[in-house]
């Protein structure tokens, strides 16, 4: 029988990828000090499924999200989606399973998602975020400290060059509402602002009848580092109070926390729909085009989802683009060595090298043994190439002592040590 395959059916799907053990090592050594780090600052793990209803993504975002969604009918005839992200799904079990907990809840994840965006360098159809949500308080110090963790994550795991941008979303719509911008105007206004075309900005501006001045002012607020340059545009109570807030959580970020590299950053208008209030990003400048790795800020969802109202906020990070930028900076990761690479010479004595093995595993070493009986020298060669700090090498000879030779790999010494005492030499 014939089968005429196409080769693609059998090939890796676009936008995913496979990791190598050397890569699974890189990633699961970030992934413990971005772990440790979240658990430093009273974060505690959770875990949300892969999949969840369609309408989860959907009722905040509308119809629009489904173009960058991954979604199926089960064979129940359910909708389902591969999540995008994960804070509605944290905030979706937060109001089914968390609300009775003390306050402030913080919670932190690990996860794949799924987008249907058009892959590159650092964007995937598959990729992994670490992020958190905190619930039940909007205070100053809360949002100082969230950001906080955000950058020390990422300054924890290696990168060095960091931009942190902060903004607000209040006051930028507030200031949208002085011009008086209809919904569908800012909407179009949005992704021009988000990428910084504050030419294509001005030009929609003045399509809109916004007057010369005032489509001036708001080019120069959305450029700005400089929070009094915010100040000179506010009119409305609601977002002056919110930029008096700003700035409470400026000065402890940077008088308490000790972050002394941000800026205020207005044109951060976010991808999701759901945020209100403080927004910020942090960007890793040497990745170009896909250089955001953290976005993040406060946002309503509970209500949505049928909870009782609580403040909440959260970032995440993407994870695989802190891996790019960790290699872009030539980021030195620790190679993983093997404690031992044990070589038996000759068939009778693999039952004796077996029992040492699983001796020195039980005592909590890294320990592989040869199983393919290919004697000295090409065992050795196999021993360098896992990294294995040591060789213990088992002969007649060595039996006959009650002993094994312990070879150090990088020095090539040699020793003849009592079986008795192989956990003393190895140490
Ligand atoms: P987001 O900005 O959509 O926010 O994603 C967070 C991070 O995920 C991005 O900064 C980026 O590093 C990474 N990321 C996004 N899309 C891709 C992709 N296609 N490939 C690789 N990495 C990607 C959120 O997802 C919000 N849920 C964050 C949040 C939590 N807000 C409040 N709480």
């Amino acid at each position: 029988m014939i089968y005429l395959y196409n080769q693609n059916v059998f090939n890796l799907p676009r936008g995913t990828r496979d990791f190598t053990s050397k890569e699974m090592q890189k990633r699961r050594y970030i992934e413990e000090i971005m772990r440790s780090t979240f658990i430093s600052f009273g974060y505690h793990e959770i875990q949300t499924p892969t999949f969840e209803t369609l309408e989860l993504f959907k009722a905040k975002s509308g119809q629009e999200i489904i173009e960058e969604l991954y979604f199926f009918k089960d064979k129940g005839d359910r909708d389902l989606a591969l999540r995008p992200e994960l804070t509605a799904p944290v905030i979706r079990f937060y109001v089914e399973r968390l609300q009775m907990e003390p306050k402030p809840l913080k919670l932190f994840y690990f996860g794949n998602c799924y987008r249907y965006d058009r892959p590159q360098k650092g964007r995937y159809r598959e990729f992994s975020q670490a992020g958190c949500e905190i619930i039940g308080t909007d205070s100053p110090e809360a949002y100082a400290e969230l950001i906080t963790l955000a950058y020390k994550i990422l300054k924890n795991s290696g990168v060095e060059n960091l931009k942190l941008n902060i903004g607000n979303l209040t006051i930028l719509s507030s200031i949208f509402n002085q011009l008086k911008l209809t919904k569908e105007q800012q909407k179009y206004l949005i992704p021009l602002i988000d990428k910084s075309m504050f030419e294509d900005v001005f030009d929609a501006l003045k399509d809109f009848d916004i007057v010369n001045k005032d489509a001036k002012d708001l080019i120069e607020l959305l450029k700005t580092t400089d929070i009094k340059i915010v100040n000179k545009f506010i009119k409305n109570n609601l977002a002056k109070k919110e930029l008096e807030k700003l700035e409470k959580i400026l000065t402890l970020l940077e008088k308490a926390f000790g972050i002394k590299h941000f800026q205020i950053q207005m044109n951060i208008v976010r991808g999701l729909d759901y945020y209100k209030g403080l927004v910020f990003e942090i960007e890793a400048p040497i990745l170009g085009a896909e250089k955001q790795l953290c976005g993040g800020g406060a946002y309503d969802l509970i209500s949505l989802f049928g909870g009782k109202d609580s403040s909440t906020a959260g970032f995440a990070i993407g994870f695989d683009r802190t891996i790019v930028a960790l290699e872009s900076e030539n980021f030195k990761f620790p190679i993983t060595k093997m404690d031992v690479y044990v070589i038996p010479l000759a068939e009778d004595i693999i039952e004796k090298a077996i029992n040492i093995v699983q001796t020195l595993r039980d005592q909590g070493f890294t320990v592989d043994l040869d199983l393919l009986r290919r004697g000295l020298g090409k065992s050795l060669k196999y021993a360098s190439s896992i990294n294995a700090k040591k060789a213990i090498i088992i002969g007649p000879k060595e039996i006959e002592k009650d002993s094994v030779t312990i070879r150090d790999m990088e020095t090539g010494e040699q020793k003849l040590i009592k079986i008795k005492s192989i956990i003393n030499s190895i140490q």
